[in-house]
């Protein structure tokens, strides 16, 4: 780095959550000669916001209501913090994501809250370090046809995708045969149907090898994280359906390969520690120490590899259904699958509810082309509304739970 290089200015939309948290331990560790931080956007979260622009002073932060904004205030009255401006709600969002000094917006919100924010960034030419896979599943098309048009790279966090793009580095596209996309294959990968029936929220929310936010976690325990994940990988790297694979490795260790027609299998290994594909997003096409512990792999005793068990998690098929359909369908499915995890979460149906209700929406939806925003919008609320028809009829009536 030059002595004259200016820091990058980094924007994080869900700055409180557990990949926003990681962004900013990552911008730390690299130093504030090289990054700084000139907005945060979170939601309800204002105590942990408030420890973030005590510590970075963001210009400009962003949280989902006025109560939110009202509390954040006080709290950084109390501590003598100089006040950032507080913007509030999707337009909140979408201010962090276009913030003049925001060289990478970091999109790190959980769900369809921020597609508009996270195209408004790429609109505006910014580099995209995406962790928010819902909003390429939504609108693929318009969101690479965004940083097409404004020349913003759009780089994936996601540590698979991640993967992927370290090992598409200086690869000719013809000569990639099909890219394979690891799963750990979560909680369930050995339970039966009937257990999967009767597990309980705490148990779908124990993921066997990485530590996340709700919503992913509950979809990988329904392996709807892999579906999704396809779709993003086929907006990412223009691979079609038959290209994209699935492997389950329970290890987790290797992140993702692709395979070269010629029959080599390139794959990207390390640690699961989600800071490595942050810091690798933020810092592309350079790299720079970690400080992260290195892959020990005298302590790994054996590496594993097994196919999806497609009966037991129907998901995987209903998103190579969506994709291959394409249109409004996936924006659909992603809404209908937001639904209905909310929906167990919050015990009102069943793990294996999950994909019925994600089914059933698909089959009711009518697939436009989604090629305008107001058609996706629109795809996604009414496909809300089948969803919590579906979840209804799918409850259990409170006289018969025991
Ligand atoms: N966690 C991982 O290791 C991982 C790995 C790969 C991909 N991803 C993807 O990254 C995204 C984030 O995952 P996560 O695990 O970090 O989720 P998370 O821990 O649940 O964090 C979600 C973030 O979104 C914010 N948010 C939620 N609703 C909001 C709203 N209405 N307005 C503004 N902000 C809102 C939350 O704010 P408050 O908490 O302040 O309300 C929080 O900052 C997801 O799309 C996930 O699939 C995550």
């Amino acid at each position: 780095m030059s002595a004259d290089a200016k820091p990058k200015g980094i924007a994080i939309l869900g700055s409180t959550g557990s990949i926003g948290c990681n962004t900013l331990r990552v911008v730390e560790s690299l130093g504030s000669e090289r990054f700084r931080v000139v907005a945060l956007g979170a939601g309800r979260n204002v105590e942990v916001l408030a420890d973030q622009i005590a510590t970075h002073l963001p210009p400009l932060v962003s949280v989902d209501s006025e109560a939110a904004a009202h509390d954040l205030r006080a709290r950084l009255f109390a501590r003598d913090v100089d006040l950032p401006r507080i913007v509030i709600g999707e337009a909140g969002l979408i201010e962090v994501a276009t913030h003049a000094q925001a060289d990478c917006v970091v999109s790190a919100t959980v769900g369809a809250v921020g597609f508009v924010p996270t195209l408004r960034a790429l609109e505006a030419g910014k580099r995209v370090a995406l962790a928010n896979k819902e909003t390429l599943v939504m609108a693929g098309e318009l969101m690479t046809r965004a940083a097409r048009a404004s020349g913003a790279e759009l780089l994936p966090v996601d540590s698979e995708h991640n993967a992927l793009h370290q090992c598409l580095r200086g690869e000719k596209s013809a000569e990639v045969r099909r890219i394979i996309l690891t799963a750990s294959g979560g909680p369930f990968r050995t339970k039966t149907r009937a257990q999967m029936q009767e597990s309980t929220v705490s148990e779908a929310l124990r993921h066997p090898t990485w530590n996340m936010g709700a919503k992913i976690t509950i979809d990988s325990a329904t392996l709807m994280n892999k579906g999704l994940e396809v779709i993003e990988a086929h907006w990412l790297f223009g691979f079609l359906p038959d290209q994209i694979d699935i492997v389950v490795h329970p290890e987790s260790v290797v992140h993702s390969m692709i395979e070269l027609v010629d029959g080599s299998v390139m794959a990207q290994m390390g640690v699961t520690d989600m800071r490595h594909a942050i810091q690798y997003a933020l810092t592309y096409p350079d790299r720079q120490p970690s400080g992260l512990p290195p892959l020990d792999l005298n302590a790994l005793s054996a590496l594993h590899f097994e196919p999806p068990d497609t009966v037991r998690f129907p998901c995987i098929a209903l998103a190579y259904r969506a994709l291959r359909e394409g249109g409004t369908l996936p924006a659909a499915m992603n809404a209908a699958n937001e639904e209905a995890v909310q929906a167990f979460i919050e015990e009102r149906i069943t793990l294996t509810d999950i994909p019925q209700v994600i089914e059933a929406v698909m089959d009711r939806h009518q697939t436009q082309p989604a090629t305008e925003l107001t058609t996706i919008l629109e795809a996604d609320r009414s496909a809300r509304s089948a969803a919590a028809d579906e979840i209804r009829k799918a409850t259990k009536p409170a006289s018969l739970l025991a």
